[in-house]
């Protein structure tokens, strides 16, 4: 078995990582692949969207949820996007982390557009520019703690890259692992874990890859009361200590009053403050 597959220890199978990755394994690539393509704006903002409209077809029917969305998240700023469910919060999340693309309008990431860019870029951000943590977690179950928080870096290297920097990647995911309370629990499963326990290896693994930004959605709305205080503690530490960006999804206006700004949606639209 390669170092790598150590890494991957505990697993059903050695493959099982590098095959089932959380985005899809591509060959690495600098950054400037990230080139704006033809886009005459450049916005301030971190992470924004202009005029953003998306749509789902229900059979014979177009149920409108995005219908014109203008965002700008600043550098460090901790957002809450909040509306009733069905609102179209998920919809906004995905759109601005490219998982999926708008009918029109625009998204941008450190001033470049990015929504019309290829598949393989947008894994490229998901892996690189964007850190996302959801309300199921999404570890994967047959891996350890610490190979869930490394997997990300399996995504982004070549096996050689990798394995050239595999020491710099397990130390990172320790720190990260220690940073989140987690230091403990290194080699315990997933069904070995509090959901709590889940959700900051979640954090963990997608803070592996130094994003700009981190996308939660919904990231307490599987826990108590308690549990989820004790991430929204986490996350805004990260926010104010380290300067990580971030913006949530969340229905709960407690947690959404842990954020620096609010924006709710209503009826597709971002309603005025
Ligand atoms: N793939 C899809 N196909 C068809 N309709 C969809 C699809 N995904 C979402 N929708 C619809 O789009 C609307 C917005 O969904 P979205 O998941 O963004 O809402 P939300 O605000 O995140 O809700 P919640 O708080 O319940 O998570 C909903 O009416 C939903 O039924
Ligand atoms: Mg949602």
């Amino acid at each position: 078995m390669s170092e790598i597959h150590s890494d991957l220890s505990a697993t059903s199978g050695g493959d099982l990582a590098l095959t089932a990755p959380i985005t899809p394994r591509r060959s690495t690539a600098p950054h400037n692949r990230l080139a704006p393509h033809g886009a005459a704006t450049v916005l301030p903002s971190v992470l924004g969207c202009r005029n953003l409209l998306k749509s789902y077809q229900k059979g014979s029917l177009e149920i409108p949820v995005l219908q014109g969305i203008d965002l700008d998240v600043r550098q460090g700023e901790f957002l809450a996007i909040v509306g009733q469910s069905g609102s179209g919060k998920s919809t906004l999340l995905h759109l601005l982390g490219t998982l999926d693309r708008p009918d029109a309008g625009e998204v941008y990431f450190n001033g470049r557009r990015i929504d019309n860019l290829s598949a393989s870029v947008h894994d490229e951000l998901r892996n690189r520019g964007f850190g996302m943590i959801f309300q199921a977690y999404h570890l994967l179950p047959e891996l350890t703690t610490l190979a869930n928080v490394l997997a990300p870096a399996l995504v982004a290297e070549s096996t050689l890259g990798y394995w050239r920097r595999r020491r710099e990647y397990r130390q990172r995911a320790r720190d990260l692992l220690d940073l989140v309370g987690l230091g403990h629990r290194l080699k315990h499963k997933p069904r070995e874990l509090s959901g709590g326990e889940m959700q900051r290896a979640a954090i963990a693994r997608a803070l592996l890859m130094q994003p700009r930004v981190l996308l939660a959605d919904e990231p307490t709305g599987n826990l108590d009361r308690s549990t989820g205080e004790s991430i929204m503690r986490t996350l805004v530490e990260l926010n104010r200590r380290d300067g990580l960006t971030i913006v949530m999804v969340t229905h709960d206006p407690w947690i959404a009053q842990q954020a620096d700004r609010t924006v709710q949606l209503v009826e597709g639209r971002i309603a005025a403050p």
